[in-house]
């Protein structure tokens, strides 16, 4: 049988990724496309009243966002998950107050049901193969609170596209661009609060393709939607 690719993720890519360096990973020196996505989460918090107090990131790389929040909400608990191991060592090492471990999205069990009230989960269901993407929906959904918020951001394409990491020549893994955030709002277990779509550099000249990002928060609830 074919190696799942969270497998190939455990065992060399997370930490292949972390070293290539692709993203700049620290809390003080953000890119323009970090900062203003955590901004968006903020503002969010900000115009509903909330204060988070316990926070999961799952492929929170090296925790820089998850130091982001606690800087800002210093009561809460935060948490991550991600598969480098490289990546955890180092962000447990240089970011006080939080706390990561090697792992993936379908096995949170570490965690019990409902504990978070915030999920966050930010360029990488695009990354988890097909196989196990039920799984890690169900973990995610499974460790959030009632009334808790599910933060996506994520590839929001015209059109649905698998694009080959090509980084990987010896194994095949994908990059799943798709509508991941409408699996859950199709269930209406969770109810859309806010969405932004933004368009990478060089993304939106009359036509998009794969280049558009959303940024969602979903609450989840149902209290509305039934009769
Ligand atoms: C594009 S990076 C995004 C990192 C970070 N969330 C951010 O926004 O900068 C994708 C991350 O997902 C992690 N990842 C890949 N497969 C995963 C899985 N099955 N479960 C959890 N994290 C995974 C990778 O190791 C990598 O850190």
């Amino acid at each position: 049988m074919s190696k799942k690719q969270e497998e190939i993720y455990l065992e060399k890519e997370g930490d292949r990724w972390y070293t290539r360096g692709e993203h700049l990973l620290n809390s003080e020196d953000l890119s323009e496309h970090h900062k203003h996505e955590i901004e968006a989460h903020f503002r969010y918090f900000d115009k509903n009243k909330m204060a988070p107090k316990r926070i999961l990131e799952v492929g929170c790389s090296n925790g820089y966002a998850l130091k982001i929040y606690k800087d800002r909400y210093k009561d809460s608990e935060c948490f991550g998950v991600e598969p480098s191991s490289k990546a955890v060592k180092e962000g447990n090492e240089k970011f006080e107050g939080i706390k990561l471990f090697v792992g993936t999205g379908s096995d949170l069990s570490r965690f019990t049901d409902g504990y978070f009230d915030i999920v966050l989960v930010k360029g990488v269901f695009c990354w988890i193969g097909r196989d196990t993407l039920f799984k890690s929906l169900s973990e995610i959904d499974r460790v959030l609170c009632k009334d808790g918020h599910l933060i996506i951001g994520d590839y929001l394409p015209e059109y649905q596209i698998k694009n080959r990491n090509h980084h990987l020549k010896e194994e095949e893994i994908y990059c799943f661009k798709t509508d991941h955030s409408k699996i859950f709002l199709s269930s209406h277990i969770y109810t859309l609060m806010y969405r932004e779509v933004e368009f990478w550099e060089d993304g939106y000249k009359g036509k998009f393709g794969d280049n558009r990002y959303e940024i969602t928060i979903m609450k989840k609830s149902y209290k509305d939607y039934y009769y």
